[in-house]
């Protein structure tokens, strides 16, 4: 990395309790289907928010709206007061930063390389800069390496800076992303399943990363399906259902709520949003069980979940942080993949 440099401002301040992100009405339609239906959610500064719902339930479309990936049907995002522009550089610079459900690191780029890319939104060294390399720029550089390693002490990566992320274990590569989001100073960081795929001991430990983020000061909306970790970690849950939010309220409210427990457990619950979803993933369930129970000469089943295969190794838009000279193929992709999921 050479280009990216200097902090240009500090970090975005808030006052606790004032409603950082503010979302009103976001609609957002597919042609004949609508992933996300009118939601309205609010995100205070101090707050960790959670946002649960089932497979397809609009969780990430609704967090592609957020951060200008889309530009919602109908309705309105707001950061700090101010409508965010419908660019997810935009975006990150107003201070939203995300991680995605699929990985986006640049797979051969160190560790150390991928967090500086993050700073690009925060550095004003620009192309002459870069080119005549002055005291100026070499001073600038120092200081957003400090910055990055900072942030790999923080997230418990700095003894792998050097390391290619590709050959970083599953779960350090989440953090690392967490690392390359916080690099851009956000006052507010979305997290899109930010344990899928670790241990219990992983989880346990992005717990706190995630309690220490929120006492950095920034506003937490985090994404997940792991349920125990949703509710130790999170001040106040929404629950979205075929787009829909469900119900709002603190972990209590939402975990004794029967229409919730219907959409994960798939009990039948009179007039829930959930319902039609919840028979379409029993009826394939009993037709899996049937093909469990097939003769062993029948036709090999692909064991595969249909999102499995990585779809998107090569995005056709660059990741949120991603410098516009940067080849998006040199993303990588470790998790499984959800084609809305940039
Ligand atoms: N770009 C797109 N074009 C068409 N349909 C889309 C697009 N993006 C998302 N969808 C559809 O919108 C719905 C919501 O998908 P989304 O990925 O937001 O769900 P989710 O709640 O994040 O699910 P999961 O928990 O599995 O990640 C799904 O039916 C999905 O197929
Ligand atoms: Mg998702």
């Amino acid at each position: 990395m050479t280009t990216d440099t200097t902090t240009k401002d500090t970090p975005v301040t808030t006052t606790p309790g004032n409603p950082v992100l503010e979302a009103r009405g976001v609609t957002m339609r597919f042609g004949g289907l609508t992933a996300v239906r009118g939601v309205d959610l609010t995100v205070n500064s101090g707050e960790i928010v959670g946002l649960i719902g089932p497979n397809g339930a609009g969780k990430t479309t609704f967090f592609n709206c957020l951060t200008g990936l889309y530009v919602p049907t109908e309705g309105e995002v707001r950061y700090q007061g101010q409508v965010l522009p419908p660019k997810s550089f935009k975006v990150t610079a107003a201070g939203v930063a995300r991680t995605f459900q699929n990985i986006r690191l640049f797979a051969n780029m160190t560790v150390l390389e991928n967090v500086l890319v993050g700073r690009h939104t925060r550095t004003k060294e620009g192309f002459w800069s870069a080119v005549l390399r002055g005291p100026g720029f070499h001073r600038a550089e120092a200081a957003s390496k400090a910055r990055a390693m900072e942030l790999l002490e923080f997230v418990g990566l700095a003894h792998k800076a050097e390391h290619l992320s590709r050959n970083l274990p599953y779960g350090e590569q989440r953090k690392l992303e967490i690392a390359r989001a916080l690099a851009s100073e956000p006052g507010l960081l979305l997290l899109d399943e930010p344990t899928a795929g670790m241990n219990p001991q992983e989880t346990r430990a992005t717990e706190e990363l995630v309690f220490a983020i929120r006492d950095m000061g920034i506003a937490v909306l985090v994404i997940e399906h792991d349920m125990r970790f949703i509710f130790n970690l999170c001040d106040r849950v929404a629950v979205l259902v075929q787009g829909e939010k469900l119900i709002e309220g603190d972990s209590a409210t939402v975990q004794g709520d029967e229409r919730v427990v219907a959409a994960y457990l798939g009990e039948p619950f009179e007039g829930a949003p959930g319902d039609e979803e919840v028979a379409e993933v029993e009826s394939a369930e009993a037709a899996h069980e049937q093909a469990d129970a097939a003769p062993a000469e029948a036709e090999p089943v692909d064991a595969a979940p249909a999102d499995a295969a990585p779809t998107d190794a090569a995005p056709t838009d660059a990741p949120t942080e991603t410098p516009a000279d940067t080849p998006a193929e040199a993303t990588t992709d470790a998790a499984p993949g959800k084609e809305n999921d940039r």
